[in-house]
């Protein structure tokens, strides 16, 4: 059985205040429910520490945006892993499809972050997704193939189980156009299926495949309630508490 896990994506926002009164809210209204659910959020890199603390009587988990693959030198406005963990970051996104499309990483960049994040000791939710014009092309399963193959490329089967694959298909973030739980289920299956091909389908059965995009109080349960979605990654309503609370309860 996979635990259900729900995990914020604050992006570019938020200050030092907000953070951490964002963080205060669902640090003491997720007590109810935080054994129940992985609860995670992700603020920017500058906020880390001062969530960190906000959040350290609870058991929300705090994760990073993004990594560099390099442990240390020369490599200005970075951050490695080390000093995530350092910190008590214990997740750490990996190719979102913002730093994919705006920013311009290549999945081979990817898989070094994701390879170094497991050597580090960080948990990475690798994103995957296809763009609007890719689905309409019917290109879904073969874009989401590629990202997950060369993302994963070289990782061991035991190095499996540190990850959990987030499914957002572009088209649907921030777009207030969410994926129907039907079409969540199609490509979460296909994900499930292609990992079970590349490792082992026993294996493949523990690991947590979350949907994102517009995912809000309104739509998380339908979305929670197909076979393989097995969490959300949320942007926009993580920003506010109680959104935020809703959408883990509607997700137990
Ligand atoms: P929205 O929930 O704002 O669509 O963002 C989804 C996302 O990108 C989470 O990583």
């Amino acid at each position: 059985m996979r635990k259900p896990f729900v995990a914020g994506n604050w992006k570019m926002n938020t200050d030092s205040r907000t953070s951490v009164e964002l963080a205060e809210r669902i640090a003491s209204g997720s007590m109810d429910t935080s054994q129940k659910a992985t609860i995670a959020v992700c603020p920017p890199f500058v906020y880390l520490q001062a969530v960190a603390k906000a959040l350290s009587a609870s058991s929300v988990a705090i994760g990073a945006q993004d990594m560099y693959f390099e442990a240390k030198g020369a490599f200005t406005g970075e951050i490695s892993t080390a000093m995530l963990k350092d910190i008590g970051c214990i997740y750490c996104l990996c190719g979102h499809s913002e730093r994919r499309h705006v920013i311009g990483e290549t999945d081979e960049l990817i898989n070094k972050k994701v390879t170094a994040a497991i050597g580090g000791g960080l948990l990475p939710i690798l994103c995957v997704g296809e763009l609007l014009a890719e689905r309409e092309a019917t290109q879904t399963d073969k874009v989401v193939t590629r990202q997950l193959k060369e993302g994963l490329s070289g990782l061991s089967a035991e190095k499996l189980s540190a990850v959990t694959i987030a499914y957002e298909p572009v088209w649907a973030i921030g777009t207030g156009l969410t994926a129907t739980p039907q079409q969540a289920q199609d490509v979460h299956e296909m994900i499930r299926e292609l990992l079970g091909q590349m490792y082992d389908a026993s294996l493949t059965e523990e690991i947590r495949i979350l949907y994102g995009g517009s995912v809000k109080p309104g739509n998380a349960a339908e979305l929670m309630g197909q076979k393989d979605v097995d969490g959300l990654l949320v942007g926009g309503a993580s920003l506010k508490a109680d959104d935020f609370l809703a959408i883990i309860n509607a997700s137990i």
